[in-house]
């Protein structure tokens, strides 16, 4: 007997909190809200990586439910608040960050309000936010001072705070760093990722840290963090007043996890990187040509700090992890393709035919 349908035994994925629960702030009482975020491919880079010379390895955080990596911290920063008992959830944020709490929060079923920079929020991060039922406030000022206000707001009001600011944050995003070892066994020797609010360098850092410590890994990777030209506080050495640059989401001029961001750095001797908004979009552009990954602005500034790392020091030989924080079409403004279709031609196999030929060249 043929069956076209033939059952197959995949394994089941829980989410990061079941699947890493005794690295996690959770208990037996805590209710899990979870989308099943986490176990994204690291895929092997089939043509960047070779012309370096290096085993590149991307970790696609861009497929994670809401599309950014920011879903493995929400699912552990939304189950404490509902655990806690909060009456709403609350978070600044450049686009990411919100549409994922609004995510979670309409997961849990509870209110998300969302404070936003004036300018800057991709059009498909604010549709997400909308579409899962956030509560919009915008203020007159960038993320930083958007962030400043939203923390005194959640003390004021009694709302959870979900940036990254809160710990629960943090303690989801290192599964990230879990999986990576996990999969190869053991760690790289570079991760390169972007750079904004500094809580996700931080949490690399602590997952590798905790792993070491456990004895699953003999040692960490070295982290080098990667920051767009017009917003590189880190790299600079100081606070940024006006922070610009094409990758929104990582246009932040004081970040709040400064310090953890230099100890990541430092203790693993890695490194702070600057790429110009030139350099972002000719890396977002040739991981879509040459790689078949969409990816946002601020996650190809890693590729770019790569790139710009490789020439001065090339690390050849070596296994690089490069983090593709969030998806392509969450800001399809910043895509080199946002031109219109060509006009239509007769819809006849001749006419066609030619456009197809004249295409080809
Ligand atoms: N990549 C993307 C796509 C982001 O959205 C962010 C941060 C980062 C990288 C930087 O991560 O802040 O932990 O250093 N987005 C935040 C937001 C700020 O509000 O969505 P970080």
């Amino acid at each position: 007997m043929s069956s076209l349908h033939r059952p197959v035994d995949l394994p089941t994925w829980p989410g990061v909190i079941e699947r890493y629960r005794s690295f996690l702030p959770v208990t037996p009482r805590t209710p899990v809200i979870t989308l099943l975020e986490g176990n994204t491919p690291l895929l092997e880079s089939a043509r960047l990586g070779p012309r370096m010379g290096l085993r590149l390895l991307f970790k696609l955080e861009s497929v994670n439910p809401s599309g950014s990596f920011k879903d493995r911290g929400m699912t552990v920063a939304v189950s404490k608040a509902l655990e806690a008992g909060s009456r709403a959830v609350i978070c600044a944020s450049t686009g990411n960050t919100a549409a994922s709490a609004a995510a979670y929060a309409a997961r849990a079923g509870l209110p998300c309000l969302i404070v936003l920079p004036a300018a800057g929020v991709a059009a498909g991060k604010l549709a997400q936010a909308f579409a899962h039922g956030a509560l919009v406030v915008t203020v007159d000022g960038g993320f930083d001072t958007a962030l400043a206000v939203t923390r005194e707001v959640s003390a004021r009001l009694e709302l959870a705070l979900v940036n990254s600011v809160n710990p629960h944050r943090i303690a989801g995003q290192k599964t990230a760093a879990f999986e990576i070892c996990d999969v190869l066994g053991a760690a790289p020797d570079l991760v390169v990722l972007p750079v904004g609010n500094a809580g996700n360098i931080t949490a690399y850092w602590r997952g590798f840290v905790e792993y070491q410590a456990a004895g699953l890994i003999t040692a960490p990777p070295r982290m080098v963090g990667v920051q767009a030209a017009g917003a590189a506080p880190l790299v600079d050495g100081r606070p940024v007043e006006r922070p610009q640059t094409v990758a929104s989401a990582i246009c932040i001029g004081n970040p709040a996890s400064w310090q953890g961001a230099v100890a990541a750095v430092g203790e693993s001797r890695g490194r702070f990187i600057k790429v110009s908004d030139d350099a972002i979009l000719a890396a977002q552009e040739r991981l879509a040509a040459e790689e078949g990954i969409l990816v946002e602005p601020a996650s190809a500034a890693a590729l770019a700090g790569l790139q710009e790392l490789a020439m001065a020091e090339p690390p050849r030989g070596r296994t690089v992890v490069c983090v593709l924080t969030g998806h392509g079409l969450k800001d399809p403004g910043a895509l080199p393709g946002a031109a219109a279709p060509p006009p239509p031609v007769a819809p006849t196999g001749e006419a066609v035919s030619r456009a197809v030929l004249s295409l080809l060249g």
